[in-house]
């Protein structure tokens, strides 16, 4: 008698998109009191891409959306009208109200598909993967399209020479279907926390219910947001290491270990140091935040996106992605990398 199958989520396409306005490191130190030395030698970023005024987070949302989708009908014929669910996970909607996935949704021609945001910051694409993948497992969904898209561009203070360097605008998304667990893409399972005492690390302190508007710029510059790096630099350091340990252990990967770590994009001697602590070389962890930044929720899939442009990740990869971010929140999960009946699209919007 065959063994039954366990349920699980399953990528089956995936797309990128990226502003066509690149800033350079030059560019920043022409305006600010920094230097393309200090930024590549402290985070490892040369560049990022920026929206232009009147460009919004759903434009990036809907050009990966499309590409994913694109992507996933290549792979199984399945037409786009079978989607019936879009997880769209931003901090930073088209408006604060309402959630900007309904729109993305109608925009891609989905119809009236269940639409929502999540909001977790640089986690929020391993939470909106779990979210969705939870949806699929439970029968409450058959398809999904999940999407990271930030553009932290429109909320940094324009003299803050620190976040200016870090953060870019960007979106990915992967199409998930429900499928079963031994199908490579199958997403193997979660290992998702937080820990609020240290929310005011990461956040915009005015503009929500607690420091609320007053129809004035808000004191301080509170409407810009704002990041302690220090502490966060060890706190993501910490709780990715842990998390994706956490993961490896749980999907019993612990003798062999994965192929390939795709951890958020923040800075790279983030990234060196959770390689470390995890006894990985250095090819074993995609860097794309060179050319990109720190683009949030974006970070992972786009960094998917490009490792599979490059040929770095490959079908048959065991690869662990993981996340960590504002709340604070972290998250990871793992997958064998499918085989996509189509190279990624050129990531420029
Ligand atoms: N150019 C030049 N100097 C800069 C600078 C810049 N862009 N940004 C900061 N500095 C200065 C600081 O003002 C400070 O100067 P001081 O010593 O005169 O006070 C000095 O560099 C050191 O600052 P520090 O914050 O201690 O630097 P750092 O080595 O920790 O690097 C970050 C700063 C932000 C790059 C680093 O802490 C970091 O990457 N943190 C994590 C960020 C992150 O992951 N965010 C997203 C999480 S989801």
């Amino acid at each position: 008698m065959t063994p039954a199958a366990t349920p699980a989520a399953v990528v089956c396409g995936i797309g990128g998109s990226l502003p066509e306005t690149v800033v350079s490191n030059d560019d920043l130190a022409a305006e600010l009191d920094t230097s393309d030395e200090w930024i590549r030698v402290r985070t490892g970023i040369a560049q990022r891409h920026v929206i232009k005024p009147g460009e919004a987070t759903s434009d990036l949302a809907v050009a990966a959306g499309r590409r994913a989708l694109d992507s996933a009908r290549a792979q199984d014929g399945t037409a786009d009208d079978a989607i019936d669910l879009v997880v769209l996970a931003t901090s930073t909607p088209d408006h604060p109200c309402p959630a900007t996935a309904p729109l993305v949704a109608q925009r891609l021609g989905l119809g009236g598909v269940a639409a929502f945001d999540v909001s977790a910051v640089c986690t929020g694409f391993v939470y909106a993967l779990a979210t969705a993948a939870s949806m699929l497992t439970a029968g409450t969904a058959r398809r999904a399209l999940v999407i990271g898209a930030d553009t932290f561009s429109t909320i940094l203070d324009p003299g803050d020479r620190t976040t200016r360097a870090i953060f870019g605008d960007g979106a990915g998304a992967v199409v998930l279907r429900a499928g079963d667990a031994a199908e490579p893409g199958a997403l193997l399972g979660f290992d998702l926390g937080s820990d609020g005492a240290g929310a005011e690390m990461i956040t915009v302190r005015a503009g929500g219910s607690r420091q609320r508007s007053t129809g004035q710029p808000a004191p301080d510059g509170d409407q810009w947001f704002s990041m302690e790096g220090r502490p966060v630099f060890t706190e993501a350091v910490l709780n990715m290491s842990k998390s994706a340990q956490e993961l490896i252990d749980r999907v019993g990967w612990t003798a062999e270990g994965p192929d390939r770590v795709v951890a958020h994009q923040a800075n790279v001697r983030i990234l060196r140091a959770v390689g470390d602590q995890l006894g990985l070389d250095e090819q074993q962890i995609v860097v794309n935040l060179d050319r990109v930044g720190n683009t949030v929720a974006g970070s992972i899939p786009l960094a998917l996106v490009d490792a599979l442009a490059s040929g770095g990740l490959r079908p048959g990869h065991r690869v662990l992605l993981t996340g960590f971010g504002g709340g604070l929140t972290w998250g990871s999960t793992a997958l064998v990398w499918p085989e996509l009946a189509t190279a990624p699209h050129p990531v420029h919007v």
